[in-house]
C-alpha cells in the first residue's frame, strides 16, 4: 500500500484506538496530523511518529467546536498543503442508566460523537481536491444494544447513517466514506481502570477469546484508507472477534 506524499488527520489521537491508527499510518510512511482535545497528549503522539522518521503535526482541537475544526483544517493545509485521509475517531462513552441520562449528558455526547464527526468530515471534504478517504470509528453499539449506553448507541447509529448518505454525495468527488465498528478494544477509555479478572470475563463472551487491540482496528482503517479499497464506499466493517455473531 502506498501512502507516499499522503496526509492523514486522526482525531482523538492522544491514546487508545486513535493513537494506534496514527502510528499505523506513520509506519506506512503517511504524514499524520495528530489532533486531540488534549494538546500535550497530541504532542506526545506526534513526537512518537517523528521518531519513526515520518512528519507529524500536533493540533489541539475539540471536534465539537466548528471554529476549532476549521482552524485544524487551515493549519493542516498551511503545513502540508493537502488532506487525503480523515479518521473520525474522537469519541466518548460514559455509562449512564437510561433513566439518569440528563439533557446535558445527551447534548455533550451527541456533540462530540455525531456533530464532531459531521464538522470534521464537512471541513475536510472541502479540502480533498483530488479525491480522498473518510473513515469513521463507529462501534458494534451501532448494531446491537448495550445497557447504560442509550445515548452512545444513538450516536453511533447516527454515524452509520452519515456514512451511507455521505458516501452517496461524495462519490462524485471520488471520496470514499466508510466506517469501522470495533468490538471491545483495550484502551485507556474502556479497560484502563478494569481489573485483569474483568478483562478475562469480557473475553469469555467473545468468540475469538480475547479483547481487541488498537492495532486490530488500525489495520482495518489503513486498508479502508488505501488504494486497495478504492471501490468500497458506504460500508460499516465490523472488527469485533465475532462478538455480535451470536
Ligand atoms: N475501546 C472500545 O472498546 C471501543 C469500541 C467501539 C468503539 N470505540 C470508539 O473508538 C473511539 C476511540 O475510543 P477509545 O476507546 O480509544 O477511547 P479513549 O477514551 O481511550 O480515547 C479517546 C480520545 O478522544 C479524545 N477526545 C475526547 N473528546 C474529544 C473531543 N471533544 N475532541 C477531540 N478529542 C476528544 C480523548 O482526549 C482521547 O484521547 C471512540 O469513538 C469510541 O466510541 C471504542
Amino acid at each position: 500500500m502506498s501512502f507516499k506524499n499522503k496526509v492523514a488527520i486522526v482525531t482523538g489521537a492522544k491514546q487508545g484506538i486513535g493513537l494506534g491508527i496514527a502510528l499505523a499510518f506513520a509506519k506506512e510512511g503517511c504524514r499524520v496530523v495528530v489532533t486531540d482535545i488534549d494538546q500535550k497528549g497530541a504532542e506526545k503522539t506526534a513526537k512518537r511518529i517523528e521518531k519513526l522518521g515520518v512528519k507529524a503535526m500536533a493540533v489541539a482541537c475539540d471536534v465539537s467546536k466548528k471554529e476549532e475544526v476549521d482552524l485544524l483544517m487551515q493549519q493542516t493545509i498551511k503545513r502540508f498543503g493537502r488532506i487525503d485521509i480523515l479518521v473520525n475517531n474522537a469519541g466518548i462513552y460514559p455509562f449512564v442508566p437510561f433513566a439518569k441520562i440528563t439533557e446535558g449528558d445527551w447534548d455533550k455526547l451527541i456533540d462530540v460523537n455525531l456533530k464532531g464527526t459531521f464538522l470534521c468530515s464537512q471541513a475536510a471534504a472541502k479540502q480533498m481536491k483530488a479525491g480522498g478517504k473518510i473513515v469513521m470509528i463507529s462501534s458494534i453499539a451501532s448494531l446491537v444494544g448495550f445497557e447504560e449506553l442509550v445515548h452512545y448507541c444513538a450516536s453511533k447509529g447516527g454515524v452509520n447513517g452519515m456514512v451511507r448518505a455521505m458516501a452517496l454525495e461524495l462519490a462524485a468527488k471520488k471520496i470514499n466514506v466508510n466506517a469501522v465498528a470495533p468490538g471491545a478494544i483495550e484502551t485507556p477509555g474502556l479497560s484502563g481502570g478494569m481489573a485483569a479478572d474483568a478483562k478475562k470475563q469480557m473475553a469469555v463472551g467473545i468468540p475469538w477469546q480475547r479483547m481487541g487491540k488498537p492495532d486490530d482496528i488500525a489495520n482495518a482503517v489503513v486498508f479502508l484508507a488505501s488504494e486497495k479499497a478504492e471501490y468500497i464506499t458506504g460500508q460499516v466493517l465490523v472488527v469485533d472477534g465475532g462478538w455480535i455473531l451470536r
